[in-house]
């Protein structure tokens, strides 16, 4: 964990400084309470690796605006392992916050199902049916670290990682996917990293994980649009047990995770028409991030030269320039025509 600091809080304290400067710029936010509320009373949600974290806070604030929560941990450690002591307040997690919402007057249920398992991820969809009769949303949030530079990497530490992270995502929004075809109805957030994205010391399974989860969430956006099924992507930045040891105290407390909250109650929500979307939160600071492609240069002598190779290095910069003419790239669709026109 430790050869990770270095790197991780480089791009940390760039994102506290924005953020500070964007909470002191507040004079144009609308304020929650001058708006209509969003409410998702009669819908359930499932919120994996709720028992702690991100998860928690995502499950407390849809249930406070009225949805069925089926709160979902495996409650192990950090890493993926079951806790040594069995039955310590750790293990039962999804059971507090379930408590917690039901004191709050909410509706809750715990599950402890590892979303790994196919039987598991099954048995989660089954039970918030048998419970609550349909399952409208579903946040794929559950997480594990096996951090080691790739030298070091067992196969084992890799394999967990990507089971967790890609595979439970998989595997629940599967065992979800037909209900929500034949309800014509479901919201899938699928969560990523920054360590996905950029890449991260220390994290190859994390990352390739975390990068996975975006092309699933871009192909379900696509296969769900006839059947009223969104799915997006948050990338947040939040100080939890997965952190805990990472972040400088004083970031720390900016980044809560309770802030991170708001983005996925909008995903949710069946007035946000997004999908395919990858949205970042980090200590109330949001955006959102979009693929570029350069303006690249069209070749059609390349293959025809002795010298293919050297053209193309001496034409490197040209091909691979951001200037005016590289444009954003929302869909495979775009992707081809664009191409097409200059072929
Ligand atoms: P956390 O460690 O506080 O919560 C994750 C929860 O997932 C834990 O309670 C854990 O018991 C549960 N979990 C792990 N494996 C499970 C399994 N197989 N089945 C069911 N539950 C399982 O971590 P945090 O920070 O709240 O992370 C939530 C998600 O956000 C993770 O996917 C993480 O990778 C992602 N994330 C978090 C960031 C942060 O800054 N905290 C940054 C980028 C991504």
């Amino acid at each position: 964990m430790k050869t990770l600091g270095p790197n991780l809080l480089k791009g940390l304290s760039f994102r506290a400084r924005t953020t500070i400067l964007s909470s002191r710029s507040s004079s144009q936010e609308s304020t929650g309470n001058k708006l209509n509320a969003l409410r998702f009373d009669g819908q359930t949600a499932i919120v994996t690796g709720a028992g702690r974290g991100l998860g928690r806070e995502y499950a407390l604030l849809l249930a406070s605006r009225g949805a069925n929560v089926l709160v979902n941990d495996f409650g192990g450690t950090r890493s993926g392992q079951p806790l040594d002591q069995a039955g310590t307040q750790e293990t039962h997690c999804a059971e507090q916050v379930a408590t917690e919402i039901v004191a709050a007057g909410g509706k809750a249920l715990a599950n402890n199902e590892s979303v790994s398992s196919e039987e598991g991820a099954r048995k989660m969809v089954e039970s918030a049916l048998n419970q609550f009769g349909r399952v409208d949303i579903l946040i794929n949030n559950a997480g594990i670290l096996r951090d080691k530079s790739f030298a070091n990497m067992s196969v084992s530490d890799w394999d967990e990682v990507c089971l967790v992270h890609l595979r439970g995502s998989f595997l629940v929004s599967k065992a979800c996917w037909d209900l929500m075809r034949r309800q014509q109805y479901g919201r899938i957030v699928m969560t990523s990293s920054t360590s996905g994205l950029y890449g991260n010391f220390g994290q190859a399974n994390y990352a390739a994980a975390k990068m996975g989860l975006i092309g699933l969430s871009n192909t379900l956006a696509i296969e769900g649009t006839k059947s009223g099924i969104q799915c997006n992507v948050v990338v947040p930045m939040a100080d939890s047990r997965l952190t805990r040891d990472i972040l400088p105290e004083a970031l720390a407390a900016r980044l809560k995770p309770s802030y991170v909250a708001p983005l996925v109650g909008w995903l949710a929500h069946k007035s946000c028409s997004e999908s395919g979307g990858v949205f970042e939160a980090a200590g109330r600071w949001f955006g959102r991030y979009r693929l570029q492609r350069s303006g690249g240069k069209y070749m059609p002598a390349l293959l025809d030269e002795s010298g293919s190779v050297e053209q193309l290095a001496s034409n490197w910069s040209e091909i691979t320039s951001f200037d005016e003419r590289a444009l954003p790239v929302e869909s495979f669709q775009e992707h081809i025509g664009e191409l097409l026109s200059k072929l």
